[in-house]
């Protein structure tokens, strides 16, 4: 089954269309790594085996969502101020998410569960205006991104675990993506892109033990057309990913 074939039935494919985009930028997570990177790549089923609004009878009461509500308080108080200064709200806002992840008591367990097969991507919370959306990625071991961009600011902190970031760049030109520099990021790190200083990477979990991490996109996420690339023949698709789950967590109890 090739890589097109595999995403077409796992993801809601719209019209491609051509997309300049540039370099990841790096920040807190450590450089250096190979970046070399499978050929094959697993993808998010969006709304499949997930629990649905049964799932709030089995949250644990041991979560501490007043930290994510805080989270979100916080990050509204940021946009309010800056509006959409992109270069303000990430330099702010990653101190944010920095003390977000410095906790591991807050995320509801129906929000970190691995799929066996790809990873999951599970909304925590939508601004009302859709001017950022706060979602948890959670790979299981092995588990990767295909190549893809994000065409919105984004803010990346981990949370459990260790992924491997790897930069690909690419112009409305080129055939097949180009690797760039891959950087294992820890838990604690925080990485920023968008299109303005680097938008295309492939994200992989480079630990044993399933791997989550919080991201924070100017935009509902999950309704945004966007692109993965194949990189060996450097052909593109459009898709809108969607969310793995139909509930989000209950932060004003
Ligand atoms: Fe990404």
């Amino acid at each position: 089954m090739t890589w097109l074939q595999v995403w077409t039935e796992t993801a809601q494919i719209v019209k491609p269309t051509r997309y300049a985009v540039g370099v990841v930028a790096r920040h807190s997570c450590a450089a250096g790594l190979n970046s070399a990177v499978p050929p094959t790549f697993t993808i998010p089923s969006p709304r499949t085996d997930v629990r649905t609004s049964h799932t709030s009878e089995k949250m644990p009461d041991m979560a501490d969502t007043n930290r994510l509500k805080s989270f979100v308080r916080d990050f509204t108080d940021l946009i309010d101020d800056v509006g959409s200064d992109e270069s303000r709200i990430l330099n702010r806002g990653a101190p944010l998410l920095a003390n977000l992840i410095a906790h591991d008591d807050w995320l509801p367990d129906p929000f970190s569960e691995p799929h066996p097969d790809h990873y999951q991507q599970y909304l925590l919370y939508c601004d009302p205006r859709e001017r950022f959306s706060v979602v948890s990625f959670v790979w299981g071991p092995g588990h990767e991104t295909p190549i893809h961009d994000h065409t919105v600011w984004g803010l990346v902190g981990i949370l459990r675990g260790a992924e491997r970031n790897t930069e690909y760049t690419r112009d409305e030109a080129a055939g097949a993506p180009t690797a760039g520099a891959a950087e294992l990021c820890s838990v604690g790190d925080v990485t920023k892109v968008s299109p303005t200083i680097g938008d295309i990477h492939r994200v992989s979990n480079v630990s044993d033990a399933p791997s989550v991490s919080i991201h924070v996109y100017g935009a509902n996420i999950g309704k945004v057309e966007r692109r993965v690339y194949d990189e060996a023949t450097g052909s593109e698709q459009s898709f809108i990913s969607g969310y793995t789950s139909d509930v989000l967590p209950n932060i004003w109890s």
